[in-house]
């Protein structure tokens, strides 16, 4: 027990910072500090794949669905009003429907962090599967609200043939169930607002006692449960945010970020600005050689070549 408790105090007086910034961060993690990273991921990291985030003013998803004419914008994700008219569910499926976009710098980086053995997980938002499409293990993959990849019946629960709800999305119909006479919608397993989150979230859950540094990126970390996992990392856990906004800022010493180090800890590090800028310059401190070239030969090709690393 002596030793573990000694272990926990190593660990704690470990975790200062220098500074507030992603170069304290890149310091922190060539001191060789970090292991086990988790990475929580949002809209904001597809947003330079074509697919729009849902929030941002004016180019936000939320902010472009007048054709629908819904009574809120959230409605389009809620499971009660999909039951009632499902349509406008289906007609924006049909234009985010994966297949067309393609893995952004950001994603590749999260690879990048797997095949340096320093990720120990990413939890994503979002449902557009570019994660899978970056060659990321899925193993490695917590999607906490669902994704694209399998559908299954609102009624009876029946997975449903994934040719035949893509034909269908695609074609502008709406999926129906065909196991026996249910003929129910079928939806695919996106976690709608009054759904629960899928079961691996919550198996996963454990991986934020582990963890050693927490980074944050492209999300206004406006949705719970997802929102209050930054507060599931031990206190002595540094978390970086690379963000265009500053998200999920303290409401108490315990609960959310302190950019600011008011509270004493100094752990909390803020990038503004683009993701893929914050995680090509995260890559440059490490010492990753990672030119804009070889960012874009990846995404063309969804491999890596090796790229020299001090871990
Ligand atoms: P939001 O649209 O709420 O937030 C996206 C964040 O990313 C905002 O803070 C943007 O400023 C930022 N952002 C956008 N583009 C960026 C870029 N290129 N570089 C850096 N930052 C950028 O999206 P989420 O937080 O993912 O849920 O939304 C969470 C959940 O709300 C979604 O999973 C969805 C939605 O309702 C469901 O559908 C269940």
């Amino acid at each position: 027990m002596a030793g573990s408790r000694s272990k926990t105090k190593a660990k704690k007086e470990a975790a200062v910072l220098e500074d507030a910034t992603i170069e304290a961060i890149a310091d922190y993690i060539i001191k060789g500090n970090v292991k086990n990273i988790i990475v929580m991921t949002g809209a904001g990291i597809s947003t330079a794949a074509g697919i729009p985030d849902f929030r941002s003013k004016d180019t936000g998803l939320y902010d472009n669905l007048q054709r629908f004419e819904l009574p809120y914008a959230e409605a389009i994700f809620d499971i009660d009003y999909f039951e009632e008219r499902p349509e406008p569910f289906y007609a924006l499926a049909k234009e985010l429907y994966p297949g067309k976009y393609l893995p952004t710098k950001t994603h590749y980086f999260i690879r990048l962090l797997h095949d340096k053995k320093l990720l120990l997980r990413n939890f994503t938002q979002n449902i557009d599967t570019l994660e899978r499409l970056s060659g990321l293990d899925s193993d490695k993959i917590v999607e906490a609200h669902g994704s694209f990849a399998t559908a299954s019946c609102v009624e009876c629960d029946q997975p449903a043939d994934m040719d035949n709800v893509k034909k269908a999305i695609i074609a502008g119909e709406i999926p129906r169930c065909e196991a026996g006479h249910c003929k129910s919608l079928v939806k695919p397993d996106i976690t709608f607002f009054g759904q629960s989150l899928p079961k691996r979230f919550f198996k996963k859950l454990a991986d934020f006692d582990e963890a050693d540094l927490l980074i944050v990126i492209g999300t206004s970390l406006q949705v719970q449960p997802f929102a209050s996992l930054i507060d599931n990392v031990p206190d002595y856990v540094p978390r970086l945010l690379i963000n265009k906004d500053k998200a999920g800022e303290h409401h108490s010493p315990h609960h959310g970020f302190d950019f600011k180090w008011k509270y004493g800890r100094k752990r909390d590090a803020f990038f503004s600005g683009d993701c893929d800028q914050g995680c090509e310059r995260l890559a440059e401190l490490l010492g990753w050689k990672v030119t804009t070239v070889s960012w874009m030969r990846r995404r063309m090709t969804h491999s890596f070549c090796s790229a020299p690393g001090r871990t």
